[in-house]
């Protein structure tokens, strides 16, 4: 199959594009400006710049492409930043997956888009599906804004809402578990808070959701997330303790001591027994993926 994966250069991107490769799909990645991959000269990839902010280029690249099925993973997905630059963020992530709607729909080409826990207000935690969608965040209503257009989008589309992935940062952005490392590494200090609540989510495991639900042509809103309901202090602590590091480094707090442009969810988490018995998706524990991340035996 010929699939189209955007936002390829990113954390999700790189995973998601040596998989689809190790399992002999066609890759067309596409992301902002050049190509941070090191796939170039494996058959079956190439890569082509796309800037979603750009109405023009989504569809001149998805006629001249014409995949066989589209994985939507750029976003601008720092919140803060989204927060700062709010018309930029709108831009991209949610009129950036309208404009590529817009071009996939002339070719019926299914769509699957990456979505996140923060389309929910985070006060009852634990959201299934169908759960109401409520973002207190700008990143978050952008998300929601393109969950909305892919649900009406007139051909097949699919949902996947994640969490708080980590995992082995290659081309795209750090993540908690990497930054605890880097700052104990170095003797730093670290405030992490404790009062956020998630269910983190190890990259490859994502990767392997997204392509189970490619090929069952699974459509609809699915939670793709871990199972284990862990805080950001947690994570950094069992992260220190993995790989031996100084956890007194590690300083509890709470959200409220922090001055973030972008107020976050408390109590997000998603359920995943959709994915479990649609998809049989099972996804590491804590532990294994710290293991899988850290390539320990
Ligand atoms: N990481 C998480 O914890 C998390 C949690 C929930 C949901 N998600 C969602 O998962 C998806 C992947 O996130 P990630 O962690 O892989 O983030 P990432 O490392 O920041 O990657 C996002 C990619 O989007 C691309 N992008 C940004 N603006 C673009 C534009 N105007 N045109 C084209 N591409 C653009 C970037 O391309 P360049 O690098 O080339 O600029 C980047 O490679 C996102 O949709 C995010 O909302 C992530």
């Amino acid at each position: 199959m010929k699939v189209l994966v955007t936002g390829a250069n990113g954390f999700l991107g790189f995973y998601l594009c040596k998989k689809l490769l190790d399992i002999g799909h066609e890759v067309v990645a596409t992301s902002r400006g050049n190509c941070r991959l090191p796939f170039n000269g494996t058959i079956g990839f190439s890569y082509l710049p796309l800037d979603l902010a750009s109405e023009d280029q989504s569809s001149t690249i998805i006629r001249q492409v014409s995949p066989d099925y589209i994985i939507h993973a750029a976003a601008m997905g720092k919140p803060d930043e989204c927060e700062e630059k709010k018309e930029l963020a709108t831009q991209i992530n949610s009129m950036g997956t309208f404009n590529l709607l817009q071009a996939a729909s002339e070719k019926k080409i299914p769509f699957n888009y990456i979505s996140t826990d923060f389309v929910f207000d985070g006060v009852a935690g634990n959201y299934s599906e169908d759960a109401i969608r409520n973002p207190i965040n700008h990143y978050g209503k952008t998300k929601l804004e393109a969950e909305n257009w892919v649900e009406k989008y007139p051909s097949e589309w699919s949902i996947v809402r994640t969490v708080l992935v980590y995992g082995k940062p290659m081309t795209g952005r750090s993540n908690l578990l990497s930054i605890v490392q880097e700052k104990l590494n170095r003797g730093e200090t670290y405030q992490v808070v404790d009062d956020q609540v998630r269910t983190p989510t190890f990259v490859e495991d994502l990767v392997t959701g997204i392509i189970s639900m490619m090929d069952k042509r699974a459509q609809g809103v699915f939670n793709i997330c871990g199972e284990e309901v862990l805080t950001p202090y947690q994570m950094a602590i069992r992260t220190a303790n993995f790989l031996g590091l100084d956890a007194s480094l590690l300083i509890r707090t709470l959200s409220s001591n922090f001055n973030q442009p972008a107020t976050r969810p408390l109590i997000t988490g998603l359920q995943i027994e959709k994915a479990r018995s649609i998809l049989g998706f099972s996804p590491s524990n804590f532990e294994e993926g710290l293991r899988k991340t850290f390539n320990a035996t």
